[in-house]
């Protein structure tokens, strides 16, 4: 059975492939074009134990546009209220017979975990500060549709990319794809070993993003910061947030990016999020061509079986 559980575990062949698939969707997840049947007869339940708008929805027209029967788990009102773990709740929706499930947890490998007790295809909806892989995905589409590839592009990565799992994916997913990848945070917000994943580290916003081609903004995830270092909204502003000023060091033809949800004034100045060099309505719309694209893919390579 094919999964996705991370960037890390796809071929450079097959992230191709994704891509081309998500791009030849676009007119579909658009409702541009007829709907799909690739998924008719097949089950998909998407199963979050953390709050999710875009990927959860997402999943569920992606779905839906396939043709799938899709069924939303809600967590808050399930036995896992009552103490039951993730692996038997997994394994209890899995005697439903499934054909895909999609998940999300606070807790980094827990999908991993899961997709190695169910029959079915598992993909990664986000795994605490681990992966993300189909927002990398999406964030890859978006700039190749804009800006025709991916390859020799200066993307900066700036903010909390300590919890992030966005930039873990981004980070994997863009070298692969031949982009020169720098990330910009305070020296408390930085993963340690993150020079050793590709990427060149900036301490300061105006040096990072001097002559990037795409800003790749990230959620300050104060949720996850427990006591040691929460910055001050005012100051991590000042410093990390993106504005007109900063903006200014990119190219003039930058891209502006985030993947939701946002702290506007925390992060981006608004009138940047909503500026014209914003792109981020566009990966909300990329997500549910992506999100089709992997499922499909998935079903289509087990179908292919072992031997593919
Ligand atoms: N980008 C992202 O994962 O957003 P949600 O948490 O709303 O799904």
């Amino acid at each position: 059975r094919r999964h996705l559980l991370g960037i890390a575990g796809l071929s450079l062949p097959d992230i191709h492939e994704l891509m081309d698939r998500a791009d030849a969707a676009v007119s579909v997840s658009l409702g541009l074009d007829k709907k799909k049947t690739a998924l008719r007869g097949r089950t998909q339940i998407n199963l979050f134990f953390e709050a999710s708008t875009r990927t959860q929805a997402s999943f569920e027209l992606a779905g839906k546009r396939l043709g799938a029967d899709v069924m939303n788990m809600s967590v808050a009102n399930s036995s896992v209220k009552k103490g039951e773990t993730l692996i038997d709740t997994a394994m209890t929706l899995n005697a439903m017979r499934p054909d895909i499930l999609v998940v999300r947890h606070h807790a980094a490998g827990a999908v991993a975990l899961l997709a190695q007790k169910v029959a079915c295809s598992v993909v990664n909806a986000g795994d605490g500060a681990h992966e993300h892989p189909t927002q990398a995905l999406l964030d890859a589409l978006t700039i190749r549709r804009r800006k025709g590839r991916v390859a020799r592009l200066v993307v900066t990565i700036c903010g909390d990319v300590l919890h992030s799992r966005v930039a873990r994916s981004n980070i994997l997913l863009l070298n692969a794809l031949g982009a020169e990848v720098r990330v910009v945070a305070p020296s408390t917000l930085l993963p340690s070993g993150i020079e050793n994943m590709g990427v060149r580290v900036f301490r300061h916003m105006e040096d990072g993003l001097s002559g990037a081609d795409v800003v790749m903004m990230l959620r300050l995830q104060r949720e996850r910061m427990q006591g040691s270092f929460v910055p001050s909204v005012r100051e991590y502003f000042r410093f990390f947030g993106l504005d007109a000023q900063k903006l200014a060091r990119a190219k003039t033809d930058a891209l502006v990016m985030h993947p939701g949800p946002m702290n506007r004034g925390v992060e981006i100045a608004s009138e940047i999020a909503d500026g014209p060099q914003s792109v981020i309505e566009e990966q909300v719309e990329m997500g549910v061509a992506v999100r089709m694209a992997v499922m499909e893919w998935m079903m289509d390579t087990n179908a292919a079986g072992p031997g593919r």
